[in-house]
Parts: C-alpha cells; structure tokens; sequence
C-alpha cells in the first residue's frame, strides 16, 4: 500500500518525506485554505513547491464545478509538473472532465466519494485514482472500512483498474483497516501516520534496554 500524505503544509510533508516512506500527497480548497494559500498565482506555486519536495504522485483539486471550466483548470494544473494528478468532484460534470482528462492523457483522482455506485462510475470514467472519504463515512455512522471492502471487491471481479485511495484518515488504525480492506493507497495527516509508531511497550522495551546498556 502507498502512503499520501493529506496536507498543504510544506513543514508536514517534508517531516514526512525525510521518514523516507512517503509516495505523494493530496490536497484539498480547504487544506490550501488552511495554509493560507490565496490566488491562482500562489495556487500553482504551492503545487510547484510540493512537487519540488516529493518524487510522487500530487493530487491538486479544480475549483470549478462545470465540465469546460474544470477541464481549463485541470490542464493548467497537470502543466504543472508531470505528477500532479487532477482532482475532480464526484457530480455529473466531473464525471465528464475524468473521461475527458483520460482521454487525453491527464491522470486523475475522483474526490467526495461516499458510495460503491460513485466508485464504480469514477473507474468507468478512467479515473487513476478514486477516494472514499471513510472517516465522514465513520461520521455519519456508516461504516468506511467497509465501503473500502466492497469498491475492492467490485473493482477485483470487474477488472477495473482505478486505484482505491482511502482519504478522510483520523487515526492510525484507519491506516493499518484501510490495508487490510484492500486499499491501495491511504493518504493520512502527519499525526495519523506517526501514531503508527506509537505503542507502550516499545516505550518500555527501549527505556530498560537503555538502561541496561549501561551496565555493558
Ligand atoms: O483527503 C480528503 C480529506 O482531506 C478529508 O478529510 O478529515 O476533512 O474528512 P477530513
């Protein structure tokens, strides 16, 4: 399984990718509004800087929700830099710029996705790349893991070859239920991923190794 990370904050992606374990990173309007990124200028720089720090696939959303827009959008954005890969909204217009994109060579990830119905048109369109949102899933008391479970099944007995990247991570467990469920990607916040390493008895195993080094 890949591992994304799901931020716009240059800080975060660089401790990440000096763990050495990073494979590219998603974005979304609010994350860059986060950052405080304002303005199409400083929009495709900040794309620009992220792909200058990660040798990976870089999601980069289109803020338009109409077909001929997003597709102007999307080529602006691909001409960016050979991994960004196009972010479209799952509604009926996106579904036409993905088709379109693929047709022409673009990669894209299908976002805002909630149902095994949207997976399976996101694949009919081509796209690279489809994310359940598992953990707004999780909120709304559906069960996410679940959702990653049967787009895999389907898209396994379809043959469909879109990646099933699990967005929408809260905690390290949704990480390690992701992998098992099948998803070929899981982008994650910085915290999400460090939690991995956290468990007691690794504290504890390490302190009294140390101490007793000593005694050596
Ligand atoms: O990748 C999608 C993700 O950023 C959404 O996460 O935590 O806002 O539901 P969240």
């Amino acid at each position: 399984m890949k591992f994304f990370i799901d931020t716009a904050n240059l800080a975060h992606i660089k401790e990440a990718n000096d763990l050495g374990i990073l494979d590219g990173v998603t974005t979304n309007p609010s994350l860059m509004a986060k950052e405080g990124i304002k303005g199409e200028e400083n929009i495709l720089k900040h794309y620009a800087d992220i792909c200058a720090l990660v040798d990976g696939d870089v999601s980069a959303e289109v803020l338009s929700t109409d077909f001929k827009t997003m597709v102007e959008e999307g080529k602006k954005l691909a001409a960016i830099h050979k991994n960004i890969v196009v972010k479209v909204p799952m509604i009926k217009d996106g579904i036409k710029a993905i088709k379109w994109f693929t047709d022409n060579g673009i990669r894209t990830n299908c976002t805002l996705v909630f149902s095994a119905g949207q997976a399976i048109l996101a694949a009919k369109a081509g796209a690279s790349y489809v994310s359940p949102f598992i953990g707004r899933v999780d909120d709304s008391n559906w069960d996410g893991i679940l959702l990653i479970e049967q787009i895999n099944h389907i898209y396994s007995i379809q043959g469909f070859d879109t990646q099933i990247l699990a967005a929408s991570i809260r905690n390290a467990l949704h990480i390690v239920r992701s992998a098992e469920a099948g998803a070929h990607v899981c982008t994650c916040p910085l915290d999400s991923i460090l939690g991995l390493l956290k468990h007691p008895l690794t504290d504890i195993g390490l302190a009294k190794f140390l101490e007793d080094a000593k005694k050596m």
